[in-house]
């Protein structure tokens, strides 16, 4: 688990060096989804990762915050069917979507965690073009893009309690190869 310390005595701002946390908590609704790959994006901006690397973090953070709301909490409003009109309002579920993110040594860690509904199977859920929700024209590939854009990938989830997706990606095209990876 990403914690964010209170205190740091002083910021390394030095290439690979450079260290920096972020913790976000937002609701579960689907206008968040492009503020949190906005978000992670800008966050990894000082490390000045390729367009590719920002690509790849942006469709990885995407896709796991989108499986919070609408699976763990299911709120599906603007995630219909193509071409299907939205109602003008309609009932949410509460809930909130946490994203910490760390850079340290040139290595990106993200976590998305949901205390929604959790995963009964996780390894059935993991596998590709598998999806409980067809109706919704779900593919069932984003956990596949998440581990195909990211260089690892881990998921924890616990029926009735919620999810957590850990992420790592090495950023700025080798530089970290130098250096001794942390936690
Ligand atoms: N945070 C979550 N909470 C509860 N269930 C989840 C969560 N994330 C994924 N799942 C379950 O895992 C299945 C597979 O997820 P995955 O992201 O691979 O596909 P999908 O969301 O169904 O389709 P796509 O991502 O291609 O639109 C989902 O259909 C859902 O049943
Ligand atoms: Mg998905």
């Amino acid at each position: 688990m990403i914690e964010v310390k209170e205190k740091r005595p002083y910021v390394l701002q030095e290439g690979d060096r450079f260290q920096n946390e972020i913790c976000l908590e937002f609701d579960a609704i689907s206008c968040n989804e492009s503020f949190a790959r906005v978000a992670v994006a800008a966050f990894i901006a000082p490390l000045n990762p390729t367009m590719e690397e920002v690509s790849d973090v942006k469709t990885a953070v995407s896709e796991a915050v989108t499986n919070a709301i609408i699976h763990g909490y299911e709120n599906t409003y603007g995630y219909g069917k193509h071409g299907q009109s939205s109602p003008v309002c309609c009932p949410i579920h509460e809930g909130k979507v946490y994203l910490r993110c760390r850079l340290s040594q040139g290595i990106l860690y993200v976590e998305i965690e949901d205390k929604g509904v959790g995963i009964d199977n996780l390894s059935r859920a993991m596998e590709p073009l598998f999806t409980t929700r067809p109706e919704l024209e779900r593919s069932g590939m984003g956990f596949a893009f998440m581990e195909a854009f990211m260089d690892d990938l881990e998921v924890e989830s616990q029926p009735g309690r919620g999810t957590i997706v850990k992420m790592k990606k090495k950023l700025g095209s080798g530089g970290w190869l130098s250096c001794e990876e942390e936690g």
